[in-house]
């Protein structure tokens, strides 16, 4: 590439680099070499240097053009006198692109010495905060290294918008530096929407960060198949909504650490993109032990402040709750926020409670919850505070990964039974990150094993939503084992319609393989150019289209003076089984969803003639095994 060139109508073609990211905020590793409209392109070699800054604030670094190194050429761009390794040279976005448009980011780094650098991504939110991520992380070795296509976007809620280069420290140099804009590629029209297939099902959803909105083929796909539901991908976690500042100073003000201070500022594109288009959302997630700062459990919100004692952290936790659902309540009156993930992780697949300890870089297990409760006490509460506050609506979830696996799975089951004893949970999130691998023999869970906890969690009259589901293949393998993923994503839809009655939503974590936090094993059912793979075509495949059931939600549990034709039939099925029971709890945990006649109320009404009661359900069981011998 020689000369530079400003939003010029230029195609260019660039090689591929394999890179690893992890990925708040954008996407790297397309598939294809890039071609598409040139925003801006510069070998540095006319020694220009004047669209780069510094950070602005306390960044010291100094830009110009050098002839130490170049990649191409004889010059390149220098970073000199950097003082923090978040110092670096900046790229203004906002100034040349255009919002709700896909970028390809591409360029060249090098260390004087060394190379340890990353991509990364910043913008002011609507608080008027900087927010950043990194798009490209280890970018190192000895010599220049490559970044290609790393994928950029930004909304109108995005003001100050940057890419920039950080990491290590010492000069750093930048050479073929490239804005791509990413060509539109239509999605193919002519399939089945996914959730017209699955309309007399469950819902079928997906998550969306905020940088997803700017591809409009992306979002077409996103409404086409999977648009009965959004969840939030990052932005609604405990990092993003807590403000530090704010709490910091509402604590110096008052005096009062106990009212935590928060902010949906982050996710600001994704609720207004649920609002516009009245898309139901699920809120994902309140409490958990990753993705939440360590100085929510520290004295004073101080970051190297003592740990909080049992008490304080509960009229936090309380008040953190308070606010969240207020706050959504304020903001987005119009959307209906129909599901919440409560709380998130807690169970080891021992069955045991994480170690408890905080979040450190590189390993994110340990839980600061376990550290101030000493055990998973904190789980009860998180409900109880959730069901006070949660709007009238907002179904509660424990949500969960390798919940299939026994020891888990069994002390989920146990702790779920008794917070549904005490009314204070509605479902279970199986979130479904599944490993399709390389055969169907060597897929992890099995298809039965997945089942067998469909089974369980059945049993327990709760709801469930598959609330992130993916498949992985074998990491680099192209399109060898799509087939493979085929199958095993049909055996997994199988499971998963047989226990339809009990499953309300099934929710993707992500559309195509590309912009998934899995990219690397291309867990998706659609490809990076919005094809459909053949996992799509094998979940549609053989599935009975069946008639959505009403919108209208009843809460119908009362007979209304109906007699009953048979007792306990509570499906009207003229049978007394097992699916009677059922009805009764789903009805009454989810009467958004599950519907009773009055003939069937009036079946349903076993004991004490109250209307219908879990404890009617109760009395159908035991006369089915035999403990009663007449129902009532
Ligand atoms: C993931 C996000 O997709 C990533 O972007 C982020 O870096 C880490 O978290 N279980 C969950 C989700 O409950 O919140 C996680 O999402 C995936 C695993």
């Amino acid at each position: 590439m020689k000369g530079k060139i400003l939003a010029a109508a230029l195609s260019t073609s660039m090689g591929l680099s394999a890179l690893t990211a992890s990925i708040p905020m954008g996407t790297v590793a397309a598939d294809s070499a890039a071609t598409g409209k040139v925003i801006y392109s510069t070998d540095f070699e006319d020694g220009d240097v004047s669209l780069f800054t510094n950070r602005g604030g306390d960044d010291t670094t100094e830009l110009s053009a050098s002839e130490d190194f170049a990649s191409s050429g004889s010059k390149s761009l220098l970073a000199s006198g950097r003082s923090e390794s978040w110092n670096g040279p900046a790229f203004r976005l906002d100034t040349v692109c255009e919002p709700n448009t896909q970028y390809y980011v591409s360029a060249k780094i090098k260390g004087r010495y060394y190379t340890n650098a990353m991509l990364s991504f910043q913008y002011s939110g609507t608080d008027g905060k900087p927010k950043y991520s990194n798009l490209v992380q280890n970018l190192n070795g000895s010599d220049w290294i490559t970044v290609t296509n790393a994928k950029v976007s930004f909304t109108e809620d995005m003001t100050d918008v940057y890419v920039y280069f950080e990491g290590g420290d010492g000069d750093m140099f930048i050479d073929d530096f490239s804005i791509v804009e990413v060509p539109a590629k239509p999605i193919e029209e002519d399939i089945e929407s996914l959730s017209d297939v699955y309309a007399g099902y469950f819902r079928m959803g997906t998550a969306l960060t905020p940088s997803d909105l700017s591809s409009k083929s992306f979002m077409a796909l996103a409404q086409k198949h999977l648009g009965d539901s959004v969840t939030v991908g990052n932005e609604m976690k405990p990092d993003s909504v807590l403000d530090h500042e704010a709490c910091l100073a509402y604590f110096e003000e008052t005096g009062d650490d106990t009212t935590p201070q928060i902010s949906f500022s982050a996710a600001t594109p994704v609720l207004n993109y649920a609002k516009k288009n009245n898309i139901p959302v699920r809120i994902h997630t309140l409490v958990w032990h990753s993705q939440t700062p360590n100085w929510f459990f520290k004295e004073g919100y101080a970051d190297d402040g003592a740990w909080v004692d049992k008490d304080k952290m509960l009229k936090r936790m309380e008040n953190y709750i308070k606010a969240y659902f207020e706050t959504l309540e304020k903001l987005y009156p119009e959307i209906d926020f129909y599901a919440c993930d409560v709380v998130n992780e807690a169970w080891l697949e021992d069955g045991n409670p994480r170690q408890p300890g905080e979040q450190v870089s590189g390993s994110y297990e340990k839980s600061a919850w376990v550290k101030v409760f000493g055990d998973n006490s904190f789980i009860e509460p998180a409900f109880t505070y959730a069901r006070k506050y949660a709007p009238e609506g907002c179904k509660l979830y424990y949500n969960d990964y390798n919940e299939y696996m026994d020891g888990k799975l069994n002390k989920i089951i146990e702790m779920a039974t008794d917070l549904k004893e005490k009314g204070l949970i509605d479902g279970i999130g199986m979130q479904s990150h599944l490993d399709a691998r390389q055969s169907l023999s060597a897929s992890f869970p099995s298809p039965a094993m997945y089942k067998n906890a469909l089974a369980k969690y059945a049993a327990t009259g709760l709801d469930i939503q598959i609330t992130e589901l993916d498949a992985t293949i074998p990491e680099n393998s192209g399109t060898q084992y799509y087939d493979v993923q085929a199958e095993y994503y049909s055996a997994i839809f199988d499971a998963i319609v047989e226990y339809k009655d009990y499953v309300s939503a099934v929710i993707f974590w992500g559309i195509t393989d590309d912009i998934s936090w899995r990219a690397s094993q291309r867990p998706l059912i659609f490809d990076a150019d919005f094809k459909a793979k053949p996992a799509y075509y094998s979940i549609i495949d053989d599935v009975e289209r069946l008639e959505a059931p009403s919108t209208q939600p009843t809460t119908q549990s009362t007979s209304d003076g109906k007699e009953p034709t048979l007792l306990g039939d509570a499906n009207c099925d003229e049978k007394v089984n097992l699916a009677d029971a059922i009805l009764i709890m789903q009805v009454k945990a989810n009467p958004s969803k599950y519907t009773i006649t009055q003939e069937g109320a009036a079946n349903a009404d076993v004991v004490d003639n109250d209307g219908i009661t879990n404890l009617d359900a109760l009395e159908i069981q035991k006369y089915l095994l035999g403990l009663d011998t007449v129902l009532g």
